[in-house]
């Protein structure tokens, strides 16, 4: 971006001339603070679009829910929030389950009873065994079960 050195006009003051290589100075500089603007314009429209590619994964993770099996004892009920639903993990006879909370009847959430090893709903009275079966009360259908696998020594409900 050298230019030549410009003759002077008739009568222009001679500063103007001296300053001809100053001029090339403020349009590299002006040309890289437009460059610098541009990349900046250009991330602000980036980042929100490649923030929002990446949320699908960062939620499939967080809708994982991990249980880690040294947390359950015999007899033991616990209950988790998962994705707006209330689950219970349960251990008896050495083998955890995992239900729906929600009573079959109306929806209330069951209660385990760890002495009489029974699921109580405390809206209507409804009693589930540990396999989630109606014992007595208004329903008739068992508690719904979840699915889940274990891997490395955690419950994984997904
Ligand atoms: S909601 Fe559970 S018995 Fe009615």
């Amino acid at each position: 971006m050298n230019r030549a050195p410009q003759p002077t006009q008739p009568g222009a003051p001679e500063e103007a001339a001296a300053t001809a290589p100053d001029d090339a100075g403020r349009r590299c500089f002006l040309h890289a603070c437009m460059g610098g603007m541009s990349l900046v314009s250009a991330g602000t429209v980036a980042y929100p679009i490649v923030s929002f590619m990446r949320l699908p994964s960062t939620l499939a993770e967080s809708q994982v829910l991990r249980i880690p099996l040294a947390s359950l004892s015999e007899d033991q009920a616990l209950y988790h929030d998962h994705m707006g639903q209330s689950l219970v993990v349960l251990y008896t006879n050495k083998t955890p389950k995992v239900f729906d909370a929600a009573c079959t009847h109306l929806g209330c959430i069951v209660a385990w009873d760890g002495v009489q090893r029974t699921f109580r709903c405390p809206c209507h009275g409804a009693i589930f065994d540990d396999e989630g079966k109606p014992v007595s009360g208004p329903v008739s259908r068992p508690l719904v079960r979840v699915g889940f696998e274990i891997a490395n020594n955690e419950i994984v409900v997904s």
